[in-house]
């Protein structure tokens, strides 16, 4: 069994293996920043391309500051409003450090998660002489992301060691804000409300533009189920519906808040709370590909209301992996 304690987890970062750890976000696949052959595992366990740079997860903003050449201000508020916790900064890299899990580019991404097992692997391998832990999701390259120690197991055959710290709180990824331009870009929503990212940074989030560093996590298609996931309005669901009752389509499973419940598919409750449903929906779809189910309906949050901007994010990408 390859669940492993925090000392040995510590350990076999320090010693420059891999080790799945828990984050409140989502589980991630964790080597030491400071070694380019271990980030180099990272990048060749998950079929990643090795210019899409991971996020270095530290202890605290002093530990963060050993990573930047800069430590803006606007990264300082940031940081003292949501750390620990689901917030990403890209600042300025500091030359000659973590070149390999930034992928070679000048700014890097850091972090301070919030989840207790990854605090005490931190915490220990800090001791070790480990300055920080990069990890990226522990999934495959363009696949959903684990949220649980089971999901990771899943994900590689068992080859990766993992620490389990029960299912993840947040359930998607952790939002992302560039802070190296003088300005804060929005590069990945989360679940960080924009009204409160607005009053920490001082000013209000931008979208990106076409200088904005790019992120894997906002590529078109990524976070996607092996079935075919197909994002409707409530009024397109209700329509594409009356007609698969009719059909009854082999494999058909409906992710929606309105009750859709029917002998020809299988409904699964969206919940009405934006926060809950982050939590469900990469477990969710998980659950829909292991019951063998070939395409999942879901029916679209509302758009314009920005606490389900994470969620519909993360729905848009999955929804891209396979165009109709
Ligand atoms: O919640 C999270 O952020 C999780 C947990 C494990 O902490 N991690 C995560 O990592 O989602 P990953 O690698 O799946 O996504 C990291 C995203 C990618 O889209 C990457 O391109 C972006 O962060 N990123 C990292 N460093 C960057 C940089 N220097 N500039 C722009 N984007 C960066
Ligand atoms: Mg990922």
């Amino acid at each position: 069994m390859s669940l492993l304690s925090v000392a040995q987890a510590a350990q076999a970062l320090a010693d420059g293996g891999l080790v799945a750890l828990p984050t409140e976000t989502v589980y991630g696949l964790a080597a030491r920043a400071d070694d380019d052959r271990a980030v180099a595992k990272i990048f060749a366990t998950k079929g990643r391309p090795a210019d899409h740079p991971l996020i270095v997860h530290v202890a605290d903003a002093a530990a963060a500051q050993a990573f930047a050449a800069d430590w803006p201000a606007l990264a300082q508020r940031l940081t003292a409003a949501f750390w620990p916790g689901p917030l990403t900064v890209i600042v300025p890299r500091r030359a000659g450090v973590a070149e390999g899990a930034a992928g070679g580019h000048a700014t890097i991404g850091l972090r301070c998660p919030s989840h207790p097992g990854f605090a005490a692997v931190l915490t220990e391998a800090q001791r070790l002489g480990v300055p920080g832990l990069a990890a990226p999701s522990a999934n495959r390259f363009g696949r959903v992301s684990p949220t649980t120690a089971q999901h990771v197991l899943d994900e590689f055959g068992g080859a990766v060691p993992v620490l389990d710290g029960g299912a993840c709180d947040v359930g998607i990824e952790s939002t992302i804000v560039d802070c190296s331009r003088g300005h804060p870009v929005l590069l990945r929503p989360g679940t960080l409300s924009a009204a409160a990212l607005a009053a920490a940074a001082g000013e209000a989030l931008r979208a990106p533009d076409a200088q904005a560093p790019k992120a894997a996590g906002t590529l078109a298609a990524h976070y996607a189920p092996h079935a075919r996931l197909r994002l409707f309005s409530p009024a397109g669901l209700a329509q594409a519906l009356a007609e698969a009752a009719a059909r009854a389509p082999a494999g058909l499973a409906v992710y929606s808040r309105a009750r859709w419940a029917h002998a020809a598919w299988r409904w699964v409750a969206m919940a009405d709370d934006p926060g809950l449903t982050a939590r469900q929906l990469f477990a969710t779809l998980r659950r829909l590909d292991d019951e063998g189910v070939r395409e999942i309906w879901v029916e679209a949050p509302p758009g314009d209301d920005p606490r389900w901007a994470g969620v519909l994010d993360r729905l848009q990408r999955a929804a891209a992996a396979h165009p109709s």
